[in-house]
């Protein structure tokens, strides 16, 4: 079982996805984090990052791995923990030229099939998991709220990895990224036609939580099979 959910940074996904996952048994795939990746990989490299072929290499050959599980996602570059690394400004404010080369996103998406196949049952969240992946997943979610609440939540994270910025700076970071993230020419920020769009501006992370989950019962979904529990895979 495939379950998907897009949306715009700060929109709750993440967290949504990951205790989504955790209650489900199953792993979650932050498809942000392998663009993160490959931005670090990329900056270290001092690739030139509006070099397509050059920024697609180190999609391919990167020495970037992801482990994924129910419960956790760390990231490492060579033999580098970078899980926190790929959170910095220094990777956000990079991630939109690797994010709108399309040798990075054909290769990054024909990792993320290779992980769906391999896992049987994931949740995978980014901004393109349910139109671009996994057109044919069995359930798809579409989560939104407004900029400034959105530009909030970003600032306390980055607060709390004791990052020096300003409200002002994220909300002016999350508008460009906004912007280039819905007007690029590859897999635009698109709400897949039939997912289900749920506005978290004014809910807290275990309502939306609770909403996801009733919602895939509500659809009869099987439940995960019992073989797909507690499986993790690194890539
Ligand atoms: O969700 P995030 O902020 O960690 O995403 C990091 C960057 O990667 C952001 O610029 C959007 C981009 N991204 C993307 O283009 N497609 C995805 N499926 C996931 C992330």
């Amino acid at each position: 079982m495939i379950i998907t959910i897009d949306g715009p940074a700060g929109s709750g996904k993440s967290t949504a996805a990951r205790k989504l996952a955790a209650r489900m048994g199953i792993p979650y795939l932050d498809t942000g984090a392998m663009y993160r990746a490959v931005t670090l990989a990329a900056i270290e490299a001092n690739a030139d990052l509006r070099d397509d072929a050059a920024l697609a290499n180190i999609a391919r050959q990167g020495d970037y791995h992801l482990d994924l599980g129910p419960t956790h996602i760390r990231v490492t570059l060579g033999d580098r923990d970078v899980t926190e690394e790929i959170r910095s400004m220094r990777v956000s404010e990079r991630t939109r030229f690797i994010a709108a080369s399309p040798g990075v996103r054909r290769e990054l998406i024909e990792r993320q099939r290779r992980i769906g196949r391999q896992l049987g049952a994931m949740v995978t969240e980014g901004r393109d998991q349910g139109t671009a992946a996994f057109p044919d997943a069995d359930i798809k979610f579409f989560l939104d709220a407004s900029i400034e609440r959105r530009a909030e939540r970003r600032y306390h994270e980055l607060l709390a990895d004791g990052e020096d910025v300003t409200l002002d700076q994220v909300l002016q970071n999350l508008r460009e990224r906004d912007t280039t993230d819905s007007q690029r020419a590859v897999a635009p920020l698109a709400v897949p036609p039939d997912a289900t769009r749920i506005d978290t501006t004014h809910m807290t992370i275990p309502e939306v939580v609770e909403l996801l989950y009733d919602t895939i019962r509500s659809r009869g979904l099987n439940m995960v099979p019992a073989s797909h529990r507690d499986t993790h895979v690194i890539i």
